[in-house]
């Protein structure tokens, strides 16, 4: 009787991580996706004050705006907008300051989120995004053209 007690809890459990697991995959927009950076210069832990992938320039920027167009895709455009075009969900990160400035802000943001309230508008992105994929996003918005 006991065992069959824990047989059927056991199963209940089952049943509620299943059930858990459908509602999230059928809002697949809430799962951040891990980043594939491969070819891009790997970055040292310590997180930099600038756009290593601009600074380098070439072939590392090229990469790291393609890489970036996907993991915003994936990321962020659910709430900042499709190609970065904000639909006012979330602010236009096309309006971002260029150079050092508007990098500093970015990763603040990114790494850190925003909450209000207790609650988070913005997820935080520092244990689910690495530096790499981070500045390879900031090197698509970056590049994304202003609104006249
Ligand atoms: C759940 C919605 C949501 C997601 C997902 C999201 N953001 Fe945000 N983000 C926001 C909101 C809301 C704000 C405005 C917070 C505030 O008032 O400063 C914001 C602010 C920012 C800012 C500051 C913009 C500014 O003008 O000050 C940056 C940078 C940013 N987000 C980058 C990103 C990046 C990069 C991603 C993807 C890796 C991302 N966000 C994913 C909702 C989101």
């Amino acid at each position: 009787m006991k065992k069959q007690l824990i047989a059927v809890s056991a199963l209940a459990v089952v049943a509620v991580q299943f059930a858990w697991v459908e509602t999230s995959m059928s809002h697949g927009d809430v799962q951040p996706q891990a980043v594939d950076t491969e070819g891009l210069e790997p970055l040292p832990e310590e997180i930099a004050m600038e756009n290593p992938y601009r600074l380098a320039g070439g072939e590392q920027y090229e990469l790291a705006k393609t890489i970036g167009a996907s993991a915003y895709n994936s990321n962020c455009a659910r709430c900042h907008g499709l190609e970065a075009i904000s639909g006012g969900i979330a602010p236009d990160l096309r309006m971002l300051e260029d150079g050092e400035f508007g990098d500093e802000w970015y990763m603040e943001r990114v790494r850190k989120g925003y909450s209000q309230n207790g609650a988070y508008k913005m997820p935080p992105f520092e244990s689910i995004l690495s530096q790499e994929a981070m500045w390879a996003i900031r090197s698509y918005t970056e590049n994304q053209p202003r609104p006249e």
